[in-house]
């Protein structure tokens, strides 16, 4: 999830593109990097690892009134393929092209060999830098060359993947190309001059006129106009608006809170955490420094994790020993080397964090490495130390969560942990390739059915406006229902400063039964339909128990489940999946709930009292 900018127009185009990386920040800051087009047939670059701090500084040594002309772009990086350096920085560079990129290319790989077989040295481990390339050949050689924007349109049907790609040419300095398939990008329509965006914010100071950009669009721009066209070059619409949004509410998108704008962006992160991942019939890590005979020799897996990334472990779990046979035991990170754990060479230790700096889990990690274990990371900032000390890395792109109380980055983790069960799976033989195959395309399903859920918050957030006053909560699920039930009472716990709790709900009888009271709300997950059965009947007994006794029950089911509809006091409904998957959907209810009645309490949902993002005491 990069920010990326674009400038042409009368303006000198170093401050706007500067500016437009400032308000693209919050979508990244692993580095950042500008270009500016001289008009004389000179493009130059200045890019630095880490916060755009950096690269100002960097712009002040060098001069900024170096750096004339009045196109320009720029981006701020969100790593994924290549840790955070200088020489990973956008914009990459070939020849007179410079281009800056958001997303993934998903064939880099065999691009990469084909440029470095024709001779190409490739400076950085992107995967964006063959596009540089790529469009440096074709403006070359071939049936486009000396054509920039045919030269771009080539290009860009080579690529697979999802990417937002932004062209410039040093001999072409009153023209920007871009073009994007599934990641965003803006244009921004001025008086003789023409901006880009990944949202609004970039350019929200200097016009309000927009146009959203559709899906495998092409769009040329110079100071005086735009055309937008599909990658064959035939004509395609764009979607002109105003922009109506206060510089702080395009920041968040809109809505009031990060929290419930990464609420939204959920489908994005899971969909971006499975790219790449599949590939020829395999699934593929990003960092894999474990062989795959070592994979075959593991015989217990053990995931370590502190908060929301315990809960993702919870539920891996059920996915891991259903596919790979392994025992799989899931550890607070702050306990587990307390404990004197059982490890050795053929225990693989799984660390989840989305900041990758949890000390727990970062002395969990250290723990496990000297007890010879191998270690597998996974993780939402490429660089951070976790993944820097694990013997393998998956990453989860959920870009940056500024939203103190995790949401995409859990559902990210979820996805991951999926992606390490399969892999398991598939270097044990405890799977067939169709098999795994046939997983992954279920998983490859959940961003729609993720976006169903998310577009149908409203009677949610209605309820919890309705019980905002109540003193407390419970959460109950069964198998991974359970560890849903504990991810809805910590969202509640810690945005909401309201008494919540997660049970199994066949525990209840042992014990904590004697909570409910008159009113008490109580939410259930129910297993799909395809879990109907044991589970299912066995937690509609569990509801008529707590009915019995005054509980209000809240219901989150799947949209045809009848049985348990006439028992719900609320029903919130949820398309099918199966059960290992439906963790993706049944969570999300939890969020805006919690989001909701903090709201409701007046607290600020994006920073809850007495946390922080990153926990790195321990
Ligand atoms: C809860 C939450 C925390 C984190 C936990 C681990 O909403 O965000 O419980 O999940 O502090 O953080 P990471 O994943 O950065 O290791």
């Amino acid at each position: 999830m990069c920010g990326i900018v674009g400038y042409v127009g009368h303006q000198a185009a170093l401050p706007v593109v500067v500016e437009a990386l400032r308000r693209m920040e919050y979508r990244g800051y692993d580095s950042s990097g500008v270009a500016v087009l001289d008009g004389a047939g000179a493009t130059r670059v200045e890019k630095k690892e880490g916060k755009l701090a950096n690269l100002e500084a960097a712009l002040d040594a060098a001069g900024r009134g170096s750096f004339a002309g009045t196109t320009g772009i720029g981006h701020t990086r969100w790593a994924t393929h290549g840790r955070p350096s200088d020489r990973n920085a956008h914009p990459h560079v070939s020849g007179e092209v410079a281009i800056v990129h958001n997303g993934i290319i998903e064939n880099f790989a065999p691009l990469r060999h084909e440029l470095e077989a024709a001779g190409v040295d490739l400076v950085s481990d992107t995967d964006s830098e063959v596009a540089a390339h790529l469009l440096a050949r074709a403006m070359d050689d071939g049936p486009t060359a000396g054509d920039f924007v045919a030269s771009c349109r080539a290009v860009l049907n080579r690529l697979e993947g999802a990417f937002t790609l932004v062209f410039s040419h040093a001999d072409h300095p009153d023209t920007l190309v871009a073009a994007r398939r599934s990641t965003p990008l803006v244009l921004g329509v001025g008086e003789d001059e023409m901006f880009l965006g990944s949202d609004v914010a970039a350019f929200i100071d200097h016009t309000r006129d927009a146009v959203e950009l559709g899906q495998d669009t092409v769009v040329v721009m110079r100071a005086d106009g735009y055309e937008i066209t599909d990658f064959a070059g035939e004509p395609a619409e764009g979607r002109p608006f105003r922009i109506d949004w206060d510089l702080e509410a395009a920041e968040k998108g809109g809505y009031d809170f990060f929290m419930l704008k990464e609420i939204a962006e959920q489908p994005d992160a899971v969909a971006d955490t499975l790219l790449g991942h599949f590939h020829d019939g395999r699934i593929v890590l990003d960092e894999q420094r474990i062989s795959d005979q070592e994979l075959r020799d593991v015989d217990k897996v053990f995931i370590v994790a502190c908060g929301s990334a315990y809960h993702s472990g919870l539920v891996a779990k059920y996915a891991i020993e259903h596919w790979t046979r392994l025992p799989c035991e899931v550890e607070i990170a702050s306990e587990f080397r307390y404990r004197d754990p059982v490890l050795d060479r053929s225990t693989l230790v799984v660390a989840i964090s989305q900041s990758g700096e949890t000390a727990d889990t970062l002395e969990a990690v250290r723990h496990a490495k000297s007890q010879k274990a191998r270690v597998l990371a996974v993780c939402n900032t490429n660089g951070s130390q976790i993944p820097r000390e694990s013997d393998a890395v998956l990453y989860t792109h959920a870009g940056p969560e500024i939203g103190v109380a995790s949401t995409k980055a859990y559902l990210a983790q979820i996805t991951a942990n999926y992606l390490v069960g399969l892999a398991l799976a598939q270097a044990r033989g405890t799977k067939y390739p169709d098999e795994v195959a046939s997983e992954f395309r279920q998983l490859e399903k959940m961003p729609e059915l993720i976006q169903r859920v998310v577009d149908s918050l409203e009677p949610v957030r209605a309820i919890a406006r309705e019980l905002a006053d109540s003193k407390s909560v419970l959460f109950l699920g069964r198998h991974v229902g359970y560890p849903t039930a504990l991810e809805g009472a910590l969202k509640l716990k810690e945005l909401a400063y309201m008494h919540a709790e997660g049970f199994p709900a066949g525990e209840l009888k042992h014990g904590p039964i004697a909570l409910i009271e008159d009113g008490l709300p109580v939410f259930v997950v129910m297993p799909p339909i395809e879990g109907r059965g044991v589970l299912h009947s066995k937690l509609v007994s569990n509801i008529q128990e707590i009915k019995a006794r005054g509980a209000r029950t809240i219901v989150i089911a799947e949209e045809g489940d009848d049985v348990v509809r006439p028992l719900s006091d609320y029903f919130i409904p949820i398309p099918t999946s199966t059960t290992l998957l439906q963790p993706l959907l049944a969570t999300i209810p939890y969020q805006a709930f919690a989001a909701e009645v903090a709201a409701a309490r007046g607290y600020d949902v994006d920073k809850p009292r007495n946390l922080a993002k990153s926990v790195t005491v321990e």
